[in-house]
């Protein structure tokens, strides 16, 4: 098994580029399954999730390549298949997106049940609202959902808030059944996430008529077909806001280019509030010491509120600064397995309920740790860079399925790590 050794007590200093966003290219990718043509996906990361996909649409009757370091080819060829294969949709929960896909173009699917992981359950009782409501059957059987559209789908009003508020995975799963549903489909509590909105930019180029991405109300007005284009992603805010506290924690000065400083305005308010100093300009972001960190309170919520995918790289940054931060998770209550790690490296963490109270000022020294998920990951790879001696961190098939090659950009920043087979 590889795992990362990272030499803590090393300044960040230096200019790195972020890549494109991965929760963008997810949902992206599915929408081939409804075009004529050839799809053209530009700035695209070499992650596993990625490959996974590419994957899953082959086995749907689609190719797809990589045409270049960072671009995708991705052409439907035949619309025979329905069933997405187990062993693909365990690996990746996004692959559950090619079920409107499938019923939108061939009136059946098949696709395995996603399951839960580390950060929750996961369940996925939202989209199969959204698909029923559309006129879809599904049913339940085997851990298979097993869907059928005889007629087509059509459009509906539905209302798409649940217990923690809306539903990124949800709200894609609506918009790619109504861009080619019969009549107008009206989505309120709709997400509003910035990849929501870059789906919905690059459906309305392939022919879609969806207005309202990126705020609660969505409208979308069903069309007959959709032609494949030539699509560039919005940078990955998440990757951009690891590299930002990965300067901060160090005390160095880090800027990330080809960013959309609008994506991370709660994350830059956060880190001006623990006392980092941040410039931004129109496409990069820079952070610098200024002082010692202050501790702060920060809840995750839904975009525009500070990202729960960037909440565990936080509370490494928070465990160096002075005083209580609390944490609190609002989307996915039990996504705290790093507590337990970063506490082996001698972080003070406690969790009480979907709270977590982290003492700072804790001198972290380095040990071998295991990552739980993606975010962990990142996590524990930012307490190495500040804890004395050395980190092993292990599992880092989680880190490979979100980050391109963070360790290289670490290093190109002055970070001191080596992955060892
Ligand atoms: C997407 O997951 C992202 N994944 C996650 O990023 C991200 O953390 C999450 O959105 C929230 O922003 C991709 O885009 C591939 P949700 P998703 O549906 O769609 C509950 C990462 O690290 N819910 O917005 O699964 C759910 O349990 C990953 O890149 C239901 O109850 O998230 C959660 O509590 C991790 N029923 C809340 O809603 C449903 O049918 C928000 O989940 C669906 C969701």
């Amino acid at each position: 098994m590889e795992h990362l050794v990272v030499h803590g007590g090393h300044r960040l200093d230096g200019s790195v580029q972020v890549g494109g966003a991965k929760n963008a290219i997810l949902p992206l990718l599915p929408a081939a399954l409804m075009a004529k043509g050839k799809a053209i996906i530009r700035n695209v990361p070499r992650l596993t999730d990625v490959e996974t996909m590419m994957e899953l649409l082959r086995s749907l009757g689609c190719t797809a390549e990589w045409e270049g370091e960072h671009r995708l080819a991705v052409e439907r060829q035949d619309d025979a298949a329905f069933e997405a294969p187990l062993e693909l949709v365990r690996k990746m929960r996004a692959s559950i997106w090619v079920l409107a896909p499938l019923l939108a173009t061939r009136g059946q699917a098949v696709v395995p049940l996603p399951g839960g992981c580390v950060i929750g359950d996961r369940p996925v009782d939202m989209h199969i609202k959204g698909l029923c409501a559309m006129g879809a059957e599904i049913e339940i059987t085997g851990g298979n959902l097993t869907a059928i559209a005889q007629n087509g789908l059509h459009g509906a009003e539905i209302y798409l808030g649940g217990h923690f508020g809306s539903s990124v995975g949800a709200t894609v799963q609506v918009m790619l059944a109504g861009v080619l549903a019969k009549g107008k489909t009206i989505l309120h509590s709709a997400a509003c996430e910035p990849e929501i909105s870059d789906l919905a930019n690059c459906l309305n180029l392939m022919g879609a008529k969806i207005l309202g991405a990126g705020s609660p109300r969505l409208e979308i007005e069903g069309v007959e077909e959709l032609n494949a284009v030539d699509y560039y992603v919005i940078p990955d805010r998440i990757e951009a806001a690891t590299l930002l506290m990965a300067g901060a924690i160090t005390d160095g000065e880090v800027e990330v280019t080809d960013v959309r400083p609008d994506h991370l305005s709660a994350v830059l308010s956060s880190l001006r509030q623990a006392n980092v100093f941040v410039e931004v300009n129109e496409r990069s972001i820079r952070v610098r010491n200024n002082g010692p960190l202050k501790s702060i309170d920060v809840t995750t919520h839904q975009y525009p509120g500070f990202p729960t995918d960037a909440q565990a790289q936080l509370m490494a940054l928070l465990t160096n600064a002075e005083g209580y931060s609390i944490i609190s998770e609002q989307i996915f209550p039990d996504r705290f397995r790093h507590i337990g790690e970063l506490n082996r490296l001698g972080a003070n963490i406690r969790k009480a309920t979907n709270h977590a109270i982290v003492r700072g000022r804790q001198t972290l020294t380095g040990a071998r740790v295991e990552a739980t998920d993606l975010r962990a990951s990142a996590a524990l790879i930012l307490a190495g860079l500040v804890a004395e001696g050395e980190t092993e961190v292990e599992q880092l098939e989680h880190l490979d399925r979100g980050y391109d090659r963070l360790e290289d950009k670490l290093r190109a920043l002055g970070a001191v790590l080596e992955r060892v087979a």
